[in-house]
């Protein structure tokens, strides 16, 4: 028994020593390894599910099981040829952050308990503000992911442009748009009928004309009409909403404008992704993932608001315990601009890792991005029987194979998901299924790209033209 949870110094460095080879040898062997595997539900229920053990075991032992069980039953989102969703490429410099963030078990909520932390996250803040063009005294914090940075800014819309309650609060936003907004107006409270989920243009873009009508005719109906969700990079093509038109429209009509560039603000980087991006830096809040583009393991979202001290309106509680941590100004306290108390140093990563690479790396590596798209989009294009249905923007392309029906296409992915080379998944635009390839690891290779359309468009001249 070990009640101390402790070990000895020796100890400490054979089991870290050990955690490195493992990770070093799964990382640098990833290409030759499949994409990835799905488990058998009751299989792996049958492998680990067992009563609370007693008594402990060595870690050695452990380190077997979560291989051979766990870690092998996983999707390896950072795989080159992992093109479903939104990949995660990572580094291995956030990977040993993660450690000290854990090691060192930073608070990073208070300034009292976290005051370098905390300089860090605000220098990391502050490089991500001026990469997206915000003004001084924009400010943010990191959260777990876009999921949590959209509620974040969502509720300080809320709190800003309502103050006088939730009747009638109506929000819009375009058929494109992430589920996780529609989940944070679930948690703010705007009734499911306030929110306008218009269809979009032919770009998958929102549609000003029609929206401007919308807020009209819904301030004419007595209701309240207090924010506008534009996407910066939709997940389903890479469509960016129009965002000079509607920071002007909001600007017009009084409305919070909240962007979700989870996926796509961190092209900003980029001098081409700068120019499709015009107009974000004229949003009241924005989110943005380092844990998509900005390769970084999970968990960071980041989360940027016009004007910071709107957080610290909407979020700032300050209990008997904490006074201790507001004695002197000039401090600043995390916990009061977001919605956790506790919260560890995720900036540290983002921090480390842009330091050791270098921000040029950083630009190339997205630049990189868009260049794979265009190359898988250029492949498909001469490959008979395939079609683009979106071509190539922000890393992302939709395309089809004539004449396989939507089941077909769904069937693919799952001869995909078997077969372990490489993976790409479905969506459907419009109303049809379609295949969808994001490309933003830096270390695919079109090598990568070419095998897994080569295996693709076998599988589905197997399946289509028998
Ligand atoms: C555009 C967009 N918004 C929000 C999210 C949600 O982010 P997360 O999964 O990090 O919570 C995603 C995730 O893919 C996304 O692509």
């Amino acid at each position: 028994m070990n009640p101390e949870l402790e070990f000895s110094p020796e100890r400490m460095r054979q089991m870290g020593y050990l955690v490195v080879d493992r990770l070093v040898d799964h990382l640098a062997t990833l290409p030759g390894q499949r994409v990835g595997t799905k488990g058998d539900p009751t299989e792996l229920l049958e492998k680990l599910r067992e009563p609370v053990p007693e008594q402990g075991m060595e870690f050695e032992a452990v380190l077997d099981q979560l291989e051979r069980d766990v870690l092998a039953n996983t999707m390896h989102v950072n795989h080159p040829r992992f093109f479903a969703y939104v990949p995660g490429p990572g580094n291995f410099v956030s990977v040993m952050a993660d450690a000290i963030i854990s090691g060192y078990n930073v608070f990073a909520g208070t300034w009292l308990s976290g005051s370098g932390a905390t300089t860090v996250e605000l220098t990391v803040l502050e490089w991500l503000r001026e990469m997206c063009g915000f003004p001084a005294g924009a400010g943010g914090l990191f959260v777990t992911g876009g999921t949590v940075a959209n509620l974040t800014a969502l509720a300080a819309a809320r709190e800003v442009k309502l103050a006088g309650g939730m009747d009638g609060a109506t929000v819009y936003y375009s058929d494109q748009a992430h589920s996780s907004l529609e989940k944070a107006l679930r948690v703010i409270g705007v009734a499911a009928e306030n929110q306008r989920k218009l269809p979009s243009d032919t770009g998958f873009r929102l549609p000003v004309g029609e929206l401007a009508r919308w807020i009209e005719e819904d301030r004419a109906a007595g209701k309240h009409p207090f924010c506008v969700i534009a996407s910066a990079g939709t997940t389903n093509t890479g469509a960016i909403d129009p965002l000079r038109e509607l920071s002007s429209l909001c600007r017009d009509q009084g409305l919070w404008l909240h962007v979700d560039g989870a996926y796509g603000a961190a092209a900003a980087a980029t001098d081409r992704g700068r120019s499709l991006l015009k107009g974000l830096e004229l949003a009241d809040s924005l989110s943005l993932d380092p844990h998509k583009w900005l390769f970084q393991p999970y968990e960071i979202g980041c989360v940027l608001v016009r004007d910071r001290s709107h957080l610290r309106d909407t979020f700032r509680i300050l209990p008997e315990f904490l006074k201790d941590t507001q004695q002197h100004s000039g401090e600043f306290n995390f916990t009061d601009h977001g919605i956790q108390l506790t919260r560890n140093f995720r900036a540290l990563k983002l921090w480390m890792s842009i330091k050791v690479f270098g921000w040029a790396a950083f630009r190339t590596a997205i630049e990189r991005g868009f260049i794979l798209a265009e190359f898988t989009e250029a492949c498909l294009r001469g490959m008979p029987g395939w079609e683009i249905v979106t071509p190539a923007q922000m890393g992302v392309v939709c395309f089809r194979y004539a004449g396989a029906s939507g089941e077909d296409h769904m069937r693919l992915v799952q001869t995909m998901l078997e077969d372990g080379f490489g993976l790409i998944t479905s969506t459907v635009l419009r109303g049809q299924t379609v295949l969808r390839t994001c490309t933003i690891n830096p270390r695919t290779t079109e090598g990568d790209i070419r095998g897994t359309l080569d295996r693709l468009d076998g599988f589905a001249r197997r399946l289509v033209d028998r």
